[in-house]
């Protein structure tokens, strides 16, 4: 019996994940949500707001799910990592701020990361039991958002809630806006150099419409192992909580001959959060929060109606040439960073 405390248990994780707790070999021992009423969901602690580290305190979890959305998910993911507790991680944001503070609680720690994002879910796998050096280059795949294929022209006027349509997965509504910006897959680029330790110019992005592909990796001797399913989360959450099993899930087996497998390369013009994280990336030290705090302050503008969706990347383009990027050498530090990037005005 595992013992799971999910964080962000009234968002779209945290609802699916609840599904998939229904498992008899796991136990929710605690939930938390930032506000919202967590009346309706039986758990013997509960959270609505506060510090998430006290919680996880009481819990004793022996897996954290991580699904809170934001910046706010990263005090929870250091608890998992400096407690030696695994972390099952949606939070991508929080891996991606904290970058090597958050691997030094690890290495400190010992807390293992199973990721729960879907393309991160199938790289783990593809990767499996594999050595580093036959490795040749990770492949994120990804949708290309309801925007893929648009022009710059086209996308001066567009309204929230054009942004919020998905072509293939339902989420909430940061990381719907962030897939349709490609942010999101920026973010992943970020992630997957931090979970596999793989430097950024042998991680490639191709867009892959229907999101059956989840992603593959290449190896040295010309094979590419590539994860296919289709787009639902219940399925990465489900491994990441069940590791090393493979519980069954409620889910179709996947109807081979229907399926079209089409690859694109993203368009970096149209959507420049790609290259934007790329480079945020390969500078390294606190760029990367930079690129992730100036983006959340940007998608809650855009949310608002305060901010047009092209503007987004002006803002972010904006925090990372004013940032100096200098390595944090503690939380403290990184929270400053956080809030300096912030504070950019972003009306
Ligand atoms: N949705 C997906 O399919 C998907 C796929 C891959 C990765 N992810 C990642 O998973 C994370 C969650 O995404 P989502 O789509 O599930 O977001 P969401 O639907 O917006 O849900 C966010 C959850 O976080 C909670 N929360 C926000 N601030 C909090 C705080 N300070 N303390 C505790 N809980 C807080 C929210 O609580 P309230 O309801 O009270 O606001 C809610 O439960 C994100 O990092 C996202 O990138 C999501």
């Amino acid at each position: 019996m595992k013992r799971v405390a999910l964080l962000g248990a009234t968002g779209s994780i945290g609802r699916q994940a609840i599904e998939v707790e229904a498992n008899p070999e796991l136990e929710l021992c605690a939930v938390a949500s930032g506000s919202s009423s967590l009346d309706d969901v039986d758990a013997p602690l509960k959270q609505v707001g506060g510090d998430l580290t006290e919680l996880l305190d009481k819990a004793e979890p022996d897996v954290v799910l991580n699904a809170v959305v934001g910046f706010a998910g990263i005090h929870a993911t250091l608890w998992a990592l400096e407690h030696g507790v695994d972390l099952a991680l949606a939070n991508k944001e929080s891996l991606v701020a904290a970058g090597e503070l958050a691997l030094a609680a690890q290495r400190r720690g010992g807390g293992r990361i199973l990721p729960v994002d879907s393309e991160h879910s199938a790289l783990f796998q593809c990767l499996e039991g594999r050595a580093p050096e036959q490795v040749d280059t990770l492949v994120l795949t990804g949708s290309g958002g309801p925007f893929r294929g648009k022009t710059r022209d086209e996308l001066g006027d567009v309204t929230p809630e054009e942004a919020l349509a998905h072509p293939t997965w339902r989420m909430g509504p940061k990381i719907t806006i962030d897939s349709a910006t490609l942010a999101n897959k920026g973010l992943e680029l970020i992630e997957a150099h931090f979970l596999f330790g793989v430097e950024y110019e042998r991680i490639e992005v191709v867009l892959q419409p229907t999101s059956i592909v989840h992603s593959l990796v290449r190896f040295r001797d010309g094979a590419a192992l590539a994860h296919l399913g289709c787009p639902d989360m219940r399925v990465p959450i489900s491994y990441a909580l069940t590791y090393p099993e493979r519980a069954a899930t409620p889910l179709a087996p996947l109807d081979l001959i229907t399926l079209t497998l089409e690859f694109q390369a993203p368009d970096l013009e149209t959507f420049p959060m790609l290259a934007l994280a790329r480079e945020a990336g390969e500078k390294g030290g606190t760029y990367p929060c930079v690129f992730n705090a100036a983006n959340e302050a940007a998608v809650a503008a855009f949310l608002e109606g305060r901010l047009r969706f092209l503007d987004i990347a002006e803002v972010v383009a904006d925090a990372l040439d004013r940032a100096d990027g200098a390595p944090a050498r503690d939380v403290a530090d990184l929270m400053e960073v956080d809030r300096a990037a912030r504070a950019i005005p972003v009306a």
